[in-house]
């Protein structure tokens, strides 16, 4: 079996900057309780006419860039969200199209904010056994079309953007060295969007009702996250054979600063040595890990030879994790 790395990585960030300020002109919240309970000051919303498929299609390009590679040399596309462009065709159909990667597979996943990584590990497997060179991973959201811009718990932690990285084959000890993912669909109920599927389509009645819109549990979902990262984290540590004490960086899903600190602090992690994005884009579900490490790799916070550990947790409910050496 090989092992498979990250060949480059880019990201997109949506147009509208929305601060904290903003949001208290149009819900009942303020800034002091967005940024002491989360750690969020802004986040971007997508205009009008642009959807999920344009920033992963944006992201995408950079991460080729990156890698140095053409869009043909794609030989698969996964694109992770919750916000599809529309349920049919794949999102990933239709960013193959707008990059032109004429040669690749392309589908969605949708495991909430834990996608990313459950896409990087299906790109892992193809690459492993040899089916697949290239494989363009992609977390990408516009949440801001499923907020409900009158509820307080939701709106204010969410933001629009796309990451991507492009996987390949490695050439020596660095890559991928393990994943671990989970879910628990008894947690279903605490993080959801009740219509618009088989179960209630759209109709005036779910409309009417703000059934379209997403609905959290959110200190149900708090505690669950403080212990999915900290499990995660380890379960890969161990896997990939490493000690806590050998991690040298972490990329944390970014929904609330104080679940990044408390997985920081079961890991012995100074602040310096974790990412965080979380107070200029909000929460971006599968995109939020992509962007946090294209972020930390242009900013050169990755260097050679660093174990990082990527984690996160979501609707589901889900978790994953991933340590690879850089
Ligand atoms: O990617 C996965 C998605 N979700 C998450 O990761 C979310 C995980 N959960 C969290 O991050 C936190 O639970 C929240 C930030 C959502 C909420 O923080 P909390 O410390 O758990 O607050 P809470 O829900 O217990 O609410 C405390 C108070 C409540 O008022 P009362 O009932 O004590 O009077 C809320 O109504 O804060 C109120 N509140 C707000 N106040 C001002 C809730 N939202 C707001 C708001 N502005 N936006």
């Amino acid at each position: 079996m090989r092992k498979s790395r990250i060949l480059g990585t880019g990201s997109a960030i949506a147009e509208k900057k929305i601060t904290n300020h903003d949001l208290e002109s149009m819900v009942d919240t303020n800034d002091e309780w967005i940024r002491t309970r989360t750690g969020i000051e802004n986040r971007y919303f997508a205009d009008e006419d642009t959807c999920t498929s344009h920033l992963a299609s944006r992201a995408s390009l950079k991460a080729l860039e990156a890698a140095g590679l053409k869009a043909e040399d794609i030989d698969m596309i996964i694109v992770a969200t919750i916000t599809p462009d529309m349920a049919l065709p794949a999102t990933a159909c239709l960013v193959q199209e707008q990059i032109g990667a004429t040669k690749a597979s392309a589908f969605d996943l949708e495991a909430a904010c834990s996608g990313f990584l459950y896409g990087m590990a299906v790109a892992d497997q193809f690459i492993a056994t040899g089916f697949y060179e290239h494989v363009l991973v992609i977390g990408a959201e516009v949440l801001s079309r499923i907020l409900d811009m009158e509820d307080r718990n939701t709106c204010v932690l969410f933001g629009d953007g796309a990451g991507a990285v492009v996987m390949g084959p490695s050439k020596d000890d660095k890559g991928i060295l393990s994943f671990e993912l989970g879910a628990d669909g008894s947690g279903g109920k605490f993080l959801h969007m009740p219509a618009g599927g088989s179960k209630i389509p759209a109709s005036k009645e779910s409309v009417e009702n703000r059934l379209h819109y997403v609905k959290m549990e959110g200190s149900d979902v708090f505690k669950f996250a403080v212990r999915a990262m900290e499990s995660s984290s380890i379960a890969s540590i161990n896997k990939a054979g490493l000690k806590i004490e050998d991690v040298n960086y972490m990329v944390p899903h970014q929904a609330n600063i104080r679940i990044i600190q408390s997985a920081a602090k079961k890991l012995n992690l100074p602040m310096e040595q974790v990412k965080v994005n979380l107070n200029q884009y909000g929460n971006m579900s599968a995109a939020s890990i992509p962007v946090a490490l294209d972020e930390a790799v242009r900013e050169n916070n990755i260097k050679s030879g660093d174990n990082v550990v990527m984690v996160g947790f979501g609707g589901g409910l889900t978790w994953a994790s991933c340590v690879m050496k850089w």
